[in-house]
């Protein structure tokens, strides 16, 4: 049975597992998903060694992104444009070709949620690898603008250079001006249950937000966007499993269908 994987440190509560299987079940593909925990000086060996024992192709999360970015031998137009991979194929010669499914997930997820794209003013939160993924597909999908807020202004300043073409604003977060129709947390500043310092006025009810983490409970940037009379709110649920979805179709060729393993996983974190 062909052997497929998801590579991090740590690595125990992944979910891309149970996503893989319920889309192999779900298309009828024979297919083997584990988890790899990595040692993070051991990343090189221990997929070389993967591959070597005929495993197909690997999902990549952190902190070894950039990692299999170096390693890939090839690697897609979106993956050098993001700087990282998050997933990884051998080809028929034997060589591995590295992609990054993140932004295509995101806007996926937006366009299932019905929250279009095309014409909008567009807000990202935070300048880190997650941003870095999602940049290039948000802006295939021709907004308005888009802003990059960042505590550090040179990590945003640096990411809008690798899109010279996209017309990206740079701004401190005190120093945001106007309404968006679109803001999404890409800061990691949540999961500590804070909040880069928005100033009021910047969301309304006819805005929507993002959240690319997500939890069984609203996170504490939903929390800021509920409080401003935000309309439309989602966590990153979504997008995880259309990542995952655009790999299985890369590996697979079969497109498997999202919103029932999104319903299951929302119930699976809900109980847990
Ligand atoms: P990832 O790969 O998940 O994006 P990262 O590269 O470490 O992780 O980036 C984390 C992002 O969260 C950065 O934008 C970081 O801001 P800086 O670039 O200024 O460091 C942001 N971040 C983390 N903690 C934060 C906090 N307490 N307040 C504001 N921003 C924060």
């Amino acid at each position: 049975m062909d052997r497929y994987a998801v590579v991090g440190n740590p690595i125990a509560h992944s979910k891309s597992p149970v996503i893989h299987g319920l889309f192999a079940e779900q298309t009828g593909q024979a297919l083997t998903y584990d988890k790899m925990l990595v040692e993070l000086t051991s990343f090189d060996e221990e997929v070389a060694g993967f591959f070597a024992l005929g495993g197909k192709g690997l999902n990549v999360t952190v902190p070894f992104k950039e990692q299999a970015y170096r390693y890939a031998d090839e690697l897609s137009g979106r993956a050098r444009a993001a700087g990282a991979v998050n997933t990884l194929i051998v080809q028929t010669e034997g060589t591995v070709w590295g992609d990054n499914t993140d932004g295509v997930g995101l806007v996926a997820d937006l366009l299932a949620q019905g929250w279009a794209l095309a014409g909008k003013r567009i807000l990202i939160l935070g300048a880190g690898g997650a941003v870095r993924g999602i940049v290039g597909p948000l802006l295939e999908q021709n907004p308005q603008s888009l802003v990059i807020a960042n505590r550090t202004l040179e990590k945003a300043a640096a990411i809008a250079q690798a899109f010279p073409t996209g017309a990206i604003g740079v701004s401190a977060y005190t120093d945001l001006q106007g309404d968006f129709d679109l803001i999404i947390n890409g800061t990691s500043a949540s999961l500590g249950g804070e909040l880069p310092p928005l100033p009021g006025g910047i969301a309304n009810a006819n805005s929507a937000a993002y959240d690319l983490m997500y939890g069984a409970e609203p996170t504490t940037f939903l929390h800021w966007a509920e409080e401003q009379g935000v309309g439309q709110r989602s966590d990153g649920l979504g997008m995880l499993v259309e990542q995952a979805a655009e790999a299985f179709f890369l590996w697979r060729g079969v497109r498997p269908e999202t919103a029932p393993v999104i319903a299951r996983l929302r119930e699976m974190i809900a109980a847990a």
